[in-house]
This record gives C-alpha cells, structure tokens and sequence, in this order.
C-alpha cells in the first residue's frame, strides 16, 4: 500500500521552490483522499509554514468529522483547525428547496470561513498567507454550480481570494504527479462537496432528516462493504424523501419516513448504470435500516441509470 512517506524528494523540492522563504500557505482540507495526500506532500516540504483548516458544514455523513480529524491528526500528522460551522451553515439553508440555491450558498458559506480564517491567521503572523489552496470538494462547491453531469469530481483548481494571494494554480499541478501514485488509496467513493444537502430533498433543516440520512447511509456502506462489493461500485448512498408513508411497526400503525437507496456503476460520473445487488443483500439491509432507524418504515431502491437520470437526485 502506498505510503506518505513515499512522496518523492524531488516533488518536494518543487513545491518548496515555488514558495519564498517565509510564505505561508492555508490548506482548506476536504475529507477527499486527494486533497489529504497532497496536503501532506505540501506538509513535508515547508513545515508548521502550512496552516490545514476542515469545515463541518453540518453536512457530514456518519461520524465522518471525528474520523477524518482523527486520520488527519493520527495517521498523516497533519496540524488542521476544525471549524464547526454547522450553525452558520443550516441557519443559511433553512427554508432553501431549490437544489442550485443549496450549492451558492453552501458555497458562499465556505468562501467566508475561509477568508476569515486567513485574517485571523494574518493578525496572529502580522503577515498576509500567500497561498490558499483548495481541496477539490470545496473548489467544487465553490467555483460551481456546474452543469449537471460535468464529471466534477476530480479536478484541481485554485482560486483566490479576497484575504489571500492567487498564485497556488502551479503548486497543485506539480501534486498531480503525486496524486497519481496511490492507487488504492483514492478508490473511495466520491463525495459531493455541497454534502448531504444534496442528499436530503428539499429543506435539510426539517425535522430530523440530516440525522436519519446519516444512520441510513451508514447502515448501506457498512453493509456494501462487508459483502466485498465496495470497490465494483462507483458511488453508493441514500437519500432523504420529503414524504411521508404508512406502515405498520410491531402493533402500531406509524406514518413516517421513507429512504431510497441508490447505487451506480460508472467510469467518469458522467453516465451511470443502476447496481444490481443480490436479493438476499438488499433484504438484509433493508430489514436492518427498518429495524435500527428510528422514523423509517418504507425503504425503495433507485434503479434508473444516467442518463435519463442525474447520480445525485438532486
Ligand atoms: P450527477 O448527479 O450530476 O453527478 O450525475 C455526477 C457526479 O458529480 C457529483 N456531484 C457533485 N460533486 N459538487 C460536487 O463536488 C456538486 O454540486 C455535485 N453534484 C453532483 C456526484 O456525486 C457524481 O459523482
């Protein structure tokens, strides 16, 4: 398995001779493995110069700030300032249905957290960042809200500013090489930046909808990679139904909420054929959503490709 310590001498000595001396540089971090390994590259070569920052926009799956704040810190020795705003996030999409409003202003919010990041950082050094660089979920976001289907998820940009330099485009393309290495290490899932929101049709603020998302999601994951399957799937996760059903849970009659589930198999993202899971496997985790998340009691399976649908539904 690839390893940090793999980088290459030689790229890190072209990422510190694109920085002077004294520059210091922020790294938005997203969860995804390519914006990780490529901070860590950039850690290696300039030190404590580098300042990683994470954003919990409340729009996280299942413990995924706890775990991705852990791996920062325990496996790749990353210095990173969590922030959570998850207040500031969910006070600004309350009420918000339309799915391209969510994505400007999910946007919006990171721009802000981090231009007020790199100004707290400039009063604490007396010295402005030269650099911040973008993990691809937040560019993602932040420079779109790109057509349906463009394929977003692997590209790397920079954009600057208002508090801080623009000249970072270079950087990240040097980490390119880097980023070809691992293999393994990339196969995760991809991750939409604007998160759950996406995910949660509709208002993500009603009731208690982010939660049961995370619960089911988790459920679905665990369960995909328990059977082996994890890696013949381009993405897999569940979505949030604004609706309600009637179903019957012990000897009560409940009127709650209903989940679908969504697996795709792709080469790009930008078209998609439904996964055909196996029976038994979707029996079984249908009856452990049911049984273990509260206010579920229907569960139905996507199985459209794209086109004529989106990977995401909304
Ligand atoms: P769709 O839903 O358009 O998705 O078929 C294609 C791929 O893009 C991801 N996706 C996004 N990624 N910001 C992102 O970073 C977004 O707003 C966004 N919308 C969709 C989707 O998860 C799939 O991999």
């Amino acid at each position: 398995r690839w390893k940090m310590e793999d980088v290459p001498d030689e790229e890190i000595k072209v990422i510190r001779g694109m920085l002077g001396p004294e520059d210091h540089v922020i790294y938005a971090l997203s969860e995804g493995v390519d914006s990780t390994v490529a901070a860590t590259a950039v850690h290696q070569a300039i030190g404590d110069r580098l300042h990683c920052v994470f954003v919990d926009n409340g729009l996280l799956r299942y413990k995924e700030r706890e775990r991705v704040m852990e791996t920062f810190e325990r496996e790749l020795h990353l210095p990173v300032t969590c922030i959570d705003a998850t207040q500031q996030f969910l006070g600004k999409l309350k009420g918000v249905v339309d799915p391209e409003m969510k994505r400007k202003i999910i946007g919006k919010e990171f721009i802000a957290i981090f231009d007020a990041f790199a100004q707290d950082l400039e009063q604490t050094m007396g010295k402005r960042p030269a650099y911040l660089v973008q993990g691809t979920l937040y560019l993602d976001v932040i420079e779109s809200c790109p057509p349906s289907g463009s394929g977003r998820t692997h590209s790397h940009t920079i954009k600057s500013h208002h508090n801080v330099g623009g000249k970072v485009v270079s950087i990240v393309r040097a980490l390119g090489k880097i980023l070809d290495i691992p293999g393994a290490f990339l196969k995760r899932h991809p991750f939409p930046g604007p998160g759950l929101a996406v995910r949660v049709l509709g208002d993500v603020t009603e009731g208690n909808a982010l939660d049961i998302l995370r619960q089911v999601g988790e459920i679905f994951i665990q369960s995909i990679k328990d059977a082996g399957i994890y890696d013949s799937i381009w993405q897999a996760f569940a979505v949030f139904l604004p609706i309600r059903s009637v179903g019957v849970q012990g000897d009560q009659r409940t009127h709650s909420h209903v989940v679908a589930l969504r697996a795709v198999t792709s080469q790009d993202g930008m078209t998609a054929d439904w996964y055909n899971f196996e029976h038994k496997f979707l029996d079984d985790v249908v009856r452990k959503i049911c049984n273990s998340v509260r206010g579920v009691n229907r569960v139905v399976q996507d199985i459209t490709s794209k086109p004529p649908s989106t990977i995401e539904w909304e």
